[in-house]
């Protein structure tokens, strides 16, 4: 028997214990970034709640007796109330419990703070239940994002957990940027200014994979597609004069800036070298080249009849034609036979179908 038993057992242990952990660590970041949202949330809607009542109680005209009452109202439990109904969307779980639980808190602002404090955002969130932090800063303590609270990854990127008691304070680094504090730039960017604290990444030209400046003159690299000409500019290469084309037979072939793209030709072509009916290489079966433009052949006004059985005429149709019973016969085994008349029996399983009348696609011949 081997021995490892134990060892095992603690190493499976270990990793759930890991697991565990981490697994709450990123429920408690996800639960401080929450918790400042919705501080936010219901600050804002309290501002709001605080304009609507102002005005709804403030209109012009007031006798001197209603002005009284009213700058009574302004200040009141009353208007609280009515202000802290409307808080949170009656769905909202984590809002409903916040003001419930920190109620005390609002009548305290209402009628101690506010002259003093008069931003509740700040009084509220930060200072007094301590859920967010101010601008530029993150975590427990409200450290400094990366990059300095007053431009947090020096404008160029977000900073994790800005303004909430929760994140790490990086950065995640906006278009064009990289890097711990977003001052290089990607590929395909090149920088237009830097120094320690500011950085400005401008996108190369189309045709450059790498540059150092804004024209296709500025390429270290060319991006695929393209190519450097002599005067070390990158260049488009056009993929449709290659030989063989990098199409299929029934396609044309279209240049774009860096790349190309197949098409496919005109129903009336048989290859071809543009879009539309005039620019086919050769006709398709049953069309014929009219001054430069395939058009339908009519095969029923041919010198000889297409369509030779009894009875028959022939209709002519796009690329084609087709064969059928003249008026007052019908197919019947490859023939056009008399029709017969409405209310007449004839025996055979054709009589029901033919009643419509005339018969199509008795003999359809491709024209080869
Ligand atoms: C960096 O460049 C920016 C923009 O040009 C400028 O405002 C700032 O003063 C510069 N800082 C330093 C340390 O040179």
């Amino acid at each position: 028997m081997l021995s490892v038993g134990p060892e095992l057992r603690l190493l499976q242990l270990l990793s759930c214990v890991i697991l565990v952990l981490l697994y709450q660590v990123t429920d408690a970041e996800r639960d401080l970034k929450g918790a400042c949202s919705t501080c936010k949330q219901i600050t804002d809607n309290f501002n709001k709640g605080y304009d609507r009542t102002t005005k709804q109680n403030f209109g012009g005209g007031n006798t001197a007796w209603e002005e009284r009452k009213l700058s009574k109202y302004e200040t009141s439990e009353i208007r609280l109330m009515e202000i802290l109904e409307g808080l949170c969307d009656s769905s909202s779980f984590e809002c409903n419990r916040m003001v419930e639980e920190q109620e005390e808190h609002f009548e305290t602002w209402w009628f101690k703070r506010k002259t003093k404090h008069p931003d509740l955002h700040k009084w509220f969130c930060i200072e007094t239940i301590k859920v967010c932090c101010p601008k530029g800063t993150f975590g427990p303590d409200c450290n400094a994002c990366v990059g300095g609270s007053d431009r947090p990854c020096h404008g160029n990127g977000m900073c994790d957990g800005d303004g909430t008691r929760g994140g790490n304070g990086g950065c995640s680094c906006g278009h064009g940027y990289r890097g711990e504090f977003c001052l290089d730039c990607i590929d395909g960017h090149f920088s237009e200014v830097r120094n320690d604290t500011f950085s400005l990444c401008t996108e190369c030209h189309p045709s450059c994979k790498t540059c150092t400046g804004p024209t296709n003159q500025d390429c270290d690299e060319c991006k695929e597609g393209w190519e450097e000409d002599d005067q070390e500019a990158c260049v488009d290469i056009n993929e449709c004069s290659r030989d063989p084309s990098p199409c299929k037979e029934d396609q044309y072939c279209l240049n774009r800036d860096g790349s190309y793209s197949c098409k496919a030709c005109d129903s009336v072509c048989s290859g071809c070298t543009g879009a539309g009916p005039d620019s086919c290489r050769t006709c398709a079966g049953g069309y014929q080249d009219t001054d430069g433009t395939c058009t339908d052949i009519d095969e029923c006004s041919q010198p000889e009849p297409e369509c030779t059985e009894e009875h028959q005429k022939c209709i002519n149709t796009q690329g084609s034609y087709v064969c059928i019973c003249s008026s007052g016969y019908e197919e019947q085994d490859g023939k056009c036979v008399e029709a017969v008349q409405p209310g007449e029996r004839r025996k055979g399983r054709s009589h029901v179908l033919c009643a419509v009348g005339e018969v199509y696609l008795a003999t359809i011949r491709l024209n080869e």
